[in-house]
């Protein structure tokens, strides 16, 4: 069984010495359970935040990549930069960058494919906006972003897969979703990658929006969730430290 992971993605959030701070704060309160955690700072705070994590089991993570080796795309990050500073998992596809940013489903599959070439763990996010839910499209949302972000992935290597299920409408809302809801899409996504991708280790699904210590009790006894994505609530050492705990 794959041991469960909690990610504090910090979104645009957090100065270096702010990430710091954060950083060091929850390394002094991580509790010693069956539980792997990882950071998430913006690119800024990377390199800053991965010295601090060079004694500590926590894993370091980044909030998007440019599905490239190198070249003349001013502004992005390329993999290797990323794998350099000790980065693991990458997140491909949010949905912030996806709704606010544009990105489509083939953008989000070359991004998946380039992070795993590079040896580090993607961590493919889907989820359903609010209308589509209402018009019960749910599960054609996933089965296209997962088709269509994993087409370029190679289930034979090493590269582990992480899939993170966020519906769009309980991002940032308050609005977290309910057991069943939950319950139902990661054992659609299971089923999914279990016919399509043949893992000797399955992927982790992470359920992500609006995660709190106050409502993780709920989301954490459902057998098909294998962590969180944690936003707002990961950037206070008290309130992460609140979910992992969950598993402490
Ligand atoms: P939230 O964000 O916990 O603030 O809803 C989750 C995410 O965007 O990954």
């Amino acid at each position: 069984m794959n041991i469960p992971l909690v990610l504090g993605n910090w979104k645009m959030y957090k100065t270096c010495a702010e990430a710091i701070r954060l950083v060091q704060q929850i390394k002094s309160g991580l509790p010693s359970g069956w539980v792997e955690v990882g950071v998430i700072p913006p690119f800024t705070a990377i390199a800053a935040v991965s010295r601090e994590l060079a004694d500590s089991p926590i894993a370091l993570g980044a909030q998007d990549v440019y599905p490239a080796a190198e070249g003349a795309f001013t502004g992005e990050i390329a993999p290797p930069m990323l794998a350099e500073l000790g980065v693991h998992y990458v997140l491909c596809g949010h949905s912030e960058r996806r709704h606010i940013r544009g990105e489509d489903d083939m953008f989000v599959g070359r991004k998946v494919a380039a992070v795993a070439e590079a040896g580090m763990s993607p961590v493919l996010c889907v989820g359903e906006k609010l209308e589509e839910r209402d018009h019960d499209e749910a599960e054609a949302v996933l089965l296209r972003q997962l088709s269509v972000g994993l087409a370029g992935f190679k289930s034979d290597g090493s590269a582990g897969l992480v899939v993170a299920y966020e519906p769009v409408w309980a991002i940032g809302t308050g609005r977290v979703a309910t057991p069943d809801q939950v319950a139902a899409a990661h054992r659609f996504i299971r089923d999914w990658l279990s016919v399509n991708l043949k893992m000797t280790n399955p992927p982790r699904i992470l359920y992500g929006g609006s995660v709190k210590p106050e409502n993780v009790d709920s989301l954490y006894n459902i057998p098909e969730v294998n962590g969180f994505l944690v936003g707002g609530a990961s950037l206070k050492a008290d309130s992460f430290l609140g979910i992992i705990n969950i598993y402490g």
